[in-house]
């Protein structure tokens, strides 16, 4: 089977490439990746020798280069995208661009050639803030963010491709994930990193935010599950059942890099903040995927590569990165503890 995986040099694109390359031998896998901030080939490593992988610079948004891929694979895995919602905060327009027009761009090649699967990436973060209970996939989307409501805007317009057209089009809608090559703004790869250089450990509001935690490998065996036995037109919630508020988290990256939780800082909340994200995958678990991995020993794992792969991280930290965390960071400390 030859995919075409977009958006393959970021966290989740490349752990995917990684499992799918590792459990399928017959499996022939065409990245295509902008390179944007997020996108990396260094979390290619290793991958370059293998003669099923192959590497194609470009644009989701760019129909002549997107058409002559899709036209001889047999899935399209959508990947691509812009990712940070503090970074949609200060600048939307990309999000725009990418999420939902560069997701137009790929249904029209998976329609015109007539691409066997198509299957979005979405998120969550769709439902909006989910104060009490689990979404279910039939519920409203109220995303509240630029980044939640740019990816909503993709999953309507990859849903009308499939009524209009016959696309045959999958959504997931993962929960977090974490694991080892994610960029280093994000809460578990940010707190990791900077708990091994004593930095302090920004919290927004009063840390008793929820996210539902999946270990990144979980998410790509849901992915692959469900380029067999996934029904085309439906969504299915990807979620690993780990429900804990920010400081739990941050707490648990402190303990296991035995470092001080005076590293805590709290900052001013981020606008917007959804409180919490919960979901039922009961849809997914009744096709008979279950996710393996457990959070406390998948976290402690996380945490000891970044320790590990230092250079991996460094790297990313002394480019793009300073200038972004100065323009989200700066000027936010709070005084007091809230
Ligand atoms: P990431 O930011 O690490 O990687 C995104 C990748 O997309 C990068 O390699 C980037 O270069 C590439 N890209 C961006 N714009 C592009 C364009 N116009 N053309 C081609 N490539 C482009 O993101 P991630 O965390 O790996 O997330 C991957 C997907 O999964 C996204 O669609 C995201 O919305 C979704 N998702 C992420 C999470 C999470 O917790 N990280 C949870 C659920 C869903
Ligand atoms: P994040 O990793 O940005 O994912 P998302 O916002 O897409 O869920 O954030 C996870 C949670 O951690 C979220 O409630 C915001 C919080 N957070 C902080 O408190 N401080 C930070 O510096 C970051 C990046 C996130």
């Amino acid at each position: 089977m030859k995919l075409l995986v977009t958006g393959g040099a970021g966290f989740i694109g490349s752990n995917f490439i990684r499992y799918m390359l590792k459990h399928h031998d017959d499996v022939e896998i065409v990245v295509l990746d902008k390179l944007t901030y997020a996108g990396n080939l260094d979390n290619h490593r290793g991958l370059e020798q293998d003669a099923r992988y192959r590497f194609v610079r470009g644009d989701i948004c760019d129909s002549e280069t997107v058409e002559p891929l899709a036209a001889d694979c047999q899935a399209i895995v959508n990947f691509a995208a812009e990712t940070h919602v503090d970074r949609s905060l200060l600048e939307p327009g990309a999000f725009i661009t990418t999420d939902v027009y560069g997701t137009y761009i790929l249904l029209e090649a998976a329609r015109r050639f007539q691409v066997p699967t198509f299957i979005q990436i979405s998120t969550d973060e769709v439902y909006g803030s989910v104060e009490t209970g689990s979404s279910v996939e039939s519920d409203v989307l109220e995303p509240r963010s630029p980044y939640s409501a740019s990816k909503a805007g993709a999953e309507m317009m990859v849903r009308a491709y499939h009524v209009s057209y016959g696309v045959p089009v999958i959504i997931t809608r993962g929960s977090n994930n974490f694991g080892p090559y994610q960029y280093p703004e994000k809460l578990i790869s940010l707190f990791s990193t900077n708990a091994l250089d004593d930095e302090p450990l920004p919290i927004y509001g009063d840390g008793m935010n929820v996210r539902d935690w999946i270990y990144v490998e979980d998410h790509c065996s849901a992915i692959d599950f469900l380029l067999t036995h996934g029904k085309p037109g439906e969504t299915y919630n990807v979620g690993g059942g780990n429900e804990r508020t920010n400081l739990e988290v941050t707490k648990l990256i402190l303990r296991y890099l035995n470092k001080p939780e005076s590293l805590i800082q709290y900052i001013s909340d981020r606008p917007g903040h959804d409180r919490r994200y919960s979901m039922s995958c009961s849809k997914l678990q009744s096709l008979g995927w279950r996710p393996e991995h457990g959070f406390e020993e998948s976290l402690e794992q996380t945490v000891c590569w970044y320790r590990e792969n230092e250079g991996w991280w460094r790297k990313i930290k002394s480019g793009e990165f300073a200038d972004y965390y100065r323009r989200n960071y700066a000027g936010r400390q709070l005084d007091e503890s809230p």
